[in-house]
Order: C-alpha cells, then structure tokens, then sequence
C-alpha cells in the first residue's frame, strides 16, 4: 500500500484536481489495483466530483467526520464510485467544526496513520484543505509521499516551504517509514513550467498544463480526455 496526500498552502492550485485524475491514473496504469479517495477538505470538491448524484444523507452518514469523531470505523466509510476499483471516503462542510473541536486529541494524527494502513487498498489519495489545521496534518502524518502542487507565482513556494516543515516535524516522530515529498507544476504553459524548472527546488518531472479542458472536466465531473490524461499518467508511472 502507498499512501499520497496531496497538500499545499495556496488555494486553488489544482489539490483536488490532481487528487482525483491521479488517483484514476494509478487505476488504469494498474487495472487490478484498489484505489481510496479521501476528502480531507470541508469544501468537498472532490465528494462533489465522485458523489454529485448521492443523497446528502449518504454522505453524512459516511463522511471522514464519522470516523474523526469515534462514531464508525474507516471500513464502513467506503463509498463505491462508478469506477469499480475507486472508492471514496467523502467530507461534508461539517468537517471544519468536527476539526476545530478535536484538535485536543493529540492521538488522532497516529491512530489515523495506523487505521489507514490496516484498509485493504494499494493506492489511498487524500485531498487535503489549504490551511496549517488538523485535517492537513492528518493527512500529511498518514503519508508515505505529499505531492505538492506549484503554480506560477511566488507565494507558492513560500507555501511549500510551509508544507515541507509540517513533513519534517512528521517525520521526528516517525521512527520508520518516512514521509517523502514531492512538488508537482500545476497550472502552468510549457514556457512557465522551464522557469520554475530552474528554482532550487527538485520537481517531479511531470508537469500539469493549464487548460480549460482540464478545468471544464473536474468542474462536470467528467473523465479527461485522453491528451490530458497522459499527464497524470505520467505523474502515476513516476511516483508509483
Ligand atoms: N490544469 C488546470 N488548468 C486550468 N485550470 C485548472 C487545472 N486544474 C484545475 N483547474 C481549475 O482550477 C480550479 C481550482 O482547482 P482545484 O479545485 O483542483 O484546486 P485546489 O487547489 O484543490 O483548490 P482549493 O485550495 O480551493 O481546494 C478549479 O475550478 C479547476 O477547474
Ligand atoms: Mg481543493
């Protein structure tokens, strides 16, 4: 089982996006593999994306939230999608008070890591909200890798660095299995994604193009097309 959260601290980057074409790009890349979809995020992007047609009680019912509170186990959260190797643990807007009153609960960030890995899957993507808050370190604690997505502006990488400090003080206090991470260009022309290329920083060779054909088809919940897919396939053979 590899576990990937997807995190950054600027909104709007392409987080649940990318969380989403990668995970369907682990699964076509490796058709018998099990793929989890997490929703981290109280704005649920990627619960609308999977679930738009499920009833809201539905998903409260088997939102992460049920979990984070002590009322159900991880198991019966799995939500089938209509890709059969794609399952969903979804969020409702509830989430963020659900957080804000367990932050006490120190124990929660290594149960959650524990309780992951017992979960019967090869793949588990988490999306993750763009704030230092619990749901983030969630997340970020259960990880084997953290992708972090990149745009074209400066206060991403400051963003990242953020990030990056969350993972390393993760990391103290894991005694094995340790966090990597990852930036990833998101959003970007071919032209943009060279400059970045040239900062310190040590990218995933893929890079994920701006295109309204990608925005158009997470917005509807749609599949890609197949040109577009290709960059998250690529993305999934380098991380894989
Ligand atoms: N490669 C892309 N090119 C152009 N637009 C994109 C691309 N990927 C996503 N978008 C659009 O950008 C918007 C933000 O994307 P997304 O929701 O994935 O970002 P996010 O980082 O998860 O945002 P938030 O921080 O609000 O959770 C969406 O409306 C989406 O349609
Ligand atoms: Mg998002």
């Amino acid at each position: 089982m590899k576990i990937i959260t997807v995190s950054s601290l600027k909104g709007g980057v392409g987080k649940t996006t990318l969380s989403i074409y990668l995970g369907q790009a682990l699964s076509k890349l490796l058709p018998k593999s099990k793929i989890l979809n997490i929703d981290l995020d109280h704005n649920n992007n990627l619960t609308d994306y999977y679930l738009r047609e499920e009833p809201v009680e539905l998903i409260e019912g088997n939102s992460i939230s049920k979990y984070l509170t002590g009322v159900k186990e991880l198991e019966s959260l799995l939500t089938p999608t209509i890709f059969e190797n794609i399952f969903v643990i979804p969020a409702t807007p509830k989430l963020s008070k659900t957080a804000v009153g367990l932050s006490w609960d120190a124990g929660l960030i290594t149960r959650f890591r524990k309780h992951l890995r017992n979960l019967k899957f090869d793949y588990i993507v988490i999306d993750t909200p763009p704030a230092l808050c619990l749901e983030l370190n969630l997340g970020i604690h259960a990880a084997d890798l953290v992708i972090s997505p990149i745009g074209f502006s400066r206060w991403n990488i400051q963003g990242y660095q953020e990030i990056e400090e969350v993972v390393t003080n993760s990391n103290e206090s894991l005694e094995t299995g340790k966090i990597k991470i990852l930036p990833v260009r998101t959003m970007v022309s071919e032209k943009k994604s060279e400059i970045l290329d040239k900062l310190e920083l040590k990218f995933a060779k893929t890079f994920i193009p701006k295109s309204e054909s990608i925005a158009s088809s997470v917005d509807q919940g749609k599949t890609l097309t197949e040109k577009n897919s290709i960059h998250f396939e690529q993305l999934a053979k380098e991380i894989k």
